[in-house]
């Protein structure tokens, strides 16, 4: 049986693993900011001793971007430092790592999907923590994998939740027009999280739904989905009261996943219709 270490077990991401996994396949230790702060070297280092984990999936972070643009201290010691950490325990126990990353390690302002091999330039305090986060895993262990993804939702906040609620309070909704992403079920990242972990296939990977919208349009889709109406406009994303600003282009190419050719991620719509339909 693996022992799998989930830090940063009650985000959604986290959840999802959690949700996903075949129990007689793993033995599971979940941790998050109450039971352990990734950001205590000893703390971190005692765990993954006395557990001896074989594989640290790390889903904790400071993922709100306005939270580490009003304090980048705690967005590099947590998406930052607390990375390091866990690659050095992973280093200690030759585990193996997985670190979550985001597209905001690049600059949003290209018009084709980035690639694994796309130069980063991150515009944010968030995505620089992220790229710091990801430079500090590669430095302390080999046995990585560096999952980027987007538009990630599932259980907990996001932009599915956010709009569900703001439909409830029937006021129109302006949506942006002018950013693009694509839609990932968290609950697919952590399929993709499980097979992985299995293989020797190391190194950066983006890992996203396949396909690409606005923001406008993922909305419509989930209007369709829920059967549920609201006003909606269209409009540029500085004219929306609902949509904050984010890269305005936040598509991953899963380059690497295509040149290894054996996993592949649904379609964002199929994956959205899973998740608003069944649940998952
Ligand atoms: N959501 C996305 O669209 C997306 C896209 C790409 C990549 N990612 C990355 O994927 C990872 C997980 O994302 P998510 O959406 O699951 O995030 P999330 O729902 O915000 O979950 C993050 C979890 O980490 C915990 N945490 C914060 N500081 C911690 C610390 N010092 N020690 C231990 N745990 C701590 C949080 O606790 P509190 O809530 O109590 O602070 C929360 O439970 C993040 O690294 C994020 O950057 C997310």
């Amino acid at each position: 049986m693996l022992k799998l270490w989930i830090c940063g077990a009650n985000g959604q991401i986290g959840q999802a693993i959690n949700e996903v996994l075949d129990p007689l396949e793993f033995e599971v230790f979940n941790s998050d900011k109450e039971e352990l702060d990734i950001t205590d070297i000893d703390e971190v280092i005692s765990f993954g001793e006395i557990n001896r984990p074989d594989v640290i999936i790390n889903c904790a972070g400071v993922t709100h971007i306005d939270v580490c643009e009003e304090d980048p201290k705690l967005a590099y010691k947590v998406n930052a430092l607390g990375a390091r950490n866990l690659a050095i325990i992973s280093a200690k126990l030759n585990a193996k790592i997985v670190q979550l990353s985001s597209d905001d390690v690049f600059d949003g302002r290209s018009l084709d999907p980035y690639n694994e091999f796309d130069k980063t330039n991150p515009m944010t305090t968030y995505g620089r923590s992220k790229l710091a986060g990801e430079n500090y895993v590669k430095e302390f262990t080999q046995k990585h994998f560096i999952l980027r993804s987007t538009w990630v939702y599932g259980k907990g906040s996001n932009f599915v939740s956010h709009f569900l609620e703001r439909v409830e309070s029937g006021d129109r909704i302006s949506v942006a027009a002018d950013q693009f992403g694509s839609p990932t079920s968290a609950n697919e990242l952590a399929r993709f999280i499980l097979y992985i972990i299995k293989t020797n296939e190391y190194g950066t990977y983006h890992a996203t739904c396949t396909g690409t919208c606005s923001r406008y349009a993922f909305a419509k889709e989930i209007l369709a989905l829920t059967g549920k109406s609201a006003e909606l406009k269209a409009v540029p994303t500085k004219e929306s009261e609902f949509s904050v600003a984010r890269p305005a282009y936040a598509v991953l190419d899963n380059f690497i996943m295509s040149i290894i050719d054996v996993y592949d991620f649904p379609d964002w719509k199929s994956a959205l219709k899973d998740f608003i339909q069944g649940g998952n």
